[in-house]
C-alpha cells in the first residue's frame, strides 16, 4: 500500500451505535473527503481506518476493542496506517483506549471531530498518538451533501446532547448539554440534501422533541417540520428520538396536518413499571406514558409509535417485569427495540447493584420480544388487502427480483418491480405478511425518478 501523492489517501469507516453516531461518521468522512481523502473498498487497503463508537451499553464497546485490537497485526506490517477511535467511546474512555489498543493513533471525542482532517494528517506525519477529548464549543462540519450511504434518504441532526440524565443513560455524559441548531441552518442542509435526490429525511436528536426549547424566543420542532415541510422534492419527513416528556400537542398537530411528515412516533417507554420509571427517572408513569400514546393517536390518525424498552434494570421484579409485558400487550407498538441492562459508569444507576441475573435478563428479553411479535404478527395480518403508499429503497438484499421500501408508518414492504423506480412512491396491494415484513403488488407508482443525481455511495458496516 502507497500514500505517495499520486495516490490519494483512502480511509475505511466503521460505524457502530445510534443514527446520529452513523450521521456524525457520514461528516467526518465529508471533512475527510474535503482533505483529499477518498474512501477505500476494503479494510486491508486503507490508509487509515476509523471507527466511530457507541458507549450506551458495553456489550458495543467490547465489540470495538476486539476489532480494533485485531489491527495490531496490520499496523506492524503497515506502521504508516493511521487507527483512529471516534465518537461516544473515545469521549467517554479517552486516554484509557491508548493503555488498552496502544497501537490507536487517534482518540476524537464527540465534540471534535470536525479537526478530523487536522488529526489525521498530524498522526500520518508521526506525530501520535493525538487525544481530543477536551473540545467543549462545538461546531458541526459542513457537509457534503453528497456523501450519504442511500441515495434517497438521509438523515439531518436538528439537535445534539442530552439535558434528560435518565438514571441509566451515558448519553448525556458523553455527549454533552442539549444544543438545537438553527432553523436556518437546518433548511439549508435540506434543500441541499434535497436538490441531491434525496426524498426522506429523517430528523435526528437525542431528544429531538426537545428541539428549540431554549432559544428566545422559544422555537418547537413543530416549527422545523413545517419549514421542511414547503421544500418542493421532499417526500417524507421523520423525525428520532422523541421523549414522551417533551412531547406537546403542537408537534402532534404538525404531524397531523403537514402532509409529508409521516404518521411513525418512536418514543421510548423504557418500563411499564411506576417504580422502575420513577428510578430511571423518566419523569411519567405507566399510566401518564398510556395516556399521551391514546392522545397522540387521538390527535394523529393512523399513527404508528415504536418503542425501547430496557429489561433487568436493578431490582425489576418479576411483577414489575410483568407491567411492561401488559403495557407492550395492550399499546400495539409497530415495533419494540429491547436492552437487557447493562450498568454504565459514571450514572446513577451504577450506584445500585446490577442484582438482575443474566439469565433472568435475557429471558425477560425473549419474553418482551415475543409479546411484541404476536402484537406485530396481528397488525401485519390485518394488513392484507389493504393498500398502503410505500417509498421505494432500491432492490431487495434477499432477493434481486424484488424491491424494498417502507411505509409512512415504517413498515417494511418487499414487492416485485423495477430498481429505476427507487425513490418513487409506489402504491402497494398487500398481498402477504410475516411479524417482520409485508409483501404485495404495486397498483401504481406516482412520482417520476429525476436524472442526473451526483451520489457517492457508501457502506457503513457495524
Ligand atoms: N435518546 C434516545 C435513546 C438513547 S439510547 C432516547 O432517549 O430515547 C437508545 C436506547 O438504549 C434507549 O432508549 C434505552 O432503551 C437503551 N439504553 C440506554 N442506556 C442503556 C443501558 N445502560 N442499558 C441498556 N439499555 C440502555
Ligand atoms: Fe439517555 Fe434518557 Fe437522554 Fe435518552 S433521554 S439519551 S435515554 S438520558
Ligand atoms: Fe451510543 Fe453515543 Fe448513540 S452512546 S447510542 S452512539 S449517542
Amino acid at each position: 500500500m502507497t500514500t505517495s501523492a499520486e495516490h490519494s489517501p483512502t480511509v475505511f469507516m466503521h460505524a457502530y451505535g445510534c443514527q446520529m453516531n452513523k450521521l456524525d461518521a457520514e461528516l467526518v468522512l465529508s471533512e475527510l473527503g474535503r482533505a483529499g481523502y477518498t474512501q477505500a473498498a476494503d479494510v486491508k487497503q486503507a490508509d487509515v481506518i476509523l471507527f466511530s463508537t457507541c458507549s450506551v451499553r458495553e456489550h458495543a464497546e467490547e465489540r470495538v476493542y476486539s476489532n480494533a485490537g485485531a489491527l495490531k497485526h496490520l499496523k506492524r506490517r503497515r506502521p504508516e496506517l493511521v487507527i483512529g477511535i471516534l465518537g461516544c467511546m473515545a469521549q467517554k474512555d479517552g486516554p484509557r483506549i491508548l493503555k488498552r489498543v496502544p497501537h490507536v493513533d487517534i482518540v476524537c471525542g464527540t465534540r471534535a471531530f470536525h479537526r478530523i482532517a487536522e488529526f489525521v494528517e498530524a498522526a500520518r506525519r508521526g506525530e501520535g498518538p493525538i487525544l481530543a477529548t477536551e473540545e467543549d464549543a462545538f461546531t458541526v462540519p459542513d457537509r457534503d451533501a453528497a456523501v450519504r450511504p442511500n441515495r434517497h434518504q438521509a438523515f439531518l441532526s436538528v439537535m445534539r446532547g442530552c439535558n434528560s440524565f435518565c438514571s441509566y443513560c451515558i448519553v448525556p455524559y458523553v455527549r454533552g448539554r442539549e444544543i438545537s441548531r438553527s432553523i436556518a441552518q437546518i433548511e439549508e442542509e435540506a434543500k441541499g440534501l434535497v436538490g441531491d435526490g434525496v426524498r426522506e429525511i429523517t430528523l435526528l436528536g437525542q431528544n429531538v422533541n426537545a428541539y428549540g426549547r431554549f432559544f428566545r424566543p422559544r422555537r418547537s420542532l413543530a416549527d422545523v417540520l413545517a419549514k421542511l415541510d414547503r421544500l418542493p422534492g421532499l417526500l417524507r419527513l421523520r423525525f428520532v428520538t422523541s421523549h414522551p416528556r417533551n412531547m406537546t400537542d403542537e408537534i402532534l398537530k404538525a404531524m397531523r396536518d403537514l402532509p409529508t411528515v409521516c404518521e411513525y412516533l418512536h418514543m421510548p417507554a423504557q418500563s411499564g413499571s411506576d417504580r422502575v420509571l420513577k428510578d430511571m427517572r423518566r419523569g411519567y408513569t405507566g399510566a401518564e406514558y398510556r395516556e399521551l400514546i391514546a392522545r397522540a393517536r387521538d390527535t394523529v390518525p393512523g399513527l404508528a409509535v415504536a418503542s425501547d424498552f430496557i429489561v433487568g434494570f436493578p431490582g425489576e421484579t418479576d411483577e414489575e417485569f410483568r407491567d411492561t409485558v401488559a403495557m407492550v400487550e395492550d399499546l400495539r407498538f409497530q415495533n419494540c427495540f429491547v436492552f437487557k441492562y447493562s450498568p454504565r459508569p459514571g450514572t446513577r444507576a451504577d450506584r445500585w447493584p446490577d442484582d438482575v441475573p443474566l439469565e433472568v435478563k435475557k429471558k425477560r428479553n425473549v419474553t418482551l420480544l415475543a409479546t411484541q411479535e404476536t402484537v406485530s404478527d396481528r397488525a401485519h395480518q390485518a394488513a392484507i388487502g389493504r393498500r398502503l403508499e410505500v417509498l421505494v429503497e432500491g432492490p431487495s438484499k434477499k432477493d434481486a427480483h424484488m424491491l424494498v421500501g417502507r411505509t409512512r408508518t415504517n413498515d417494511i414492504v418487499h414487492f416485485p418491480g423495477d430498481a429505476d423506480s427507487a425513490g418513487n412512491l409506489a402504491h402497494v396491494r398487500v398481498t402477504d405478511a410475516t411479524p417482520l415484513t409485508l409483501s404485495g403488488t404495486v397498483i401504481s407508482g406516482s412520482v417520476p425518478s429525476r436524472a442526473g443525481i451526483s451520489f457517492r455511495r457508501f457502506e457503513l458496516p457495524g
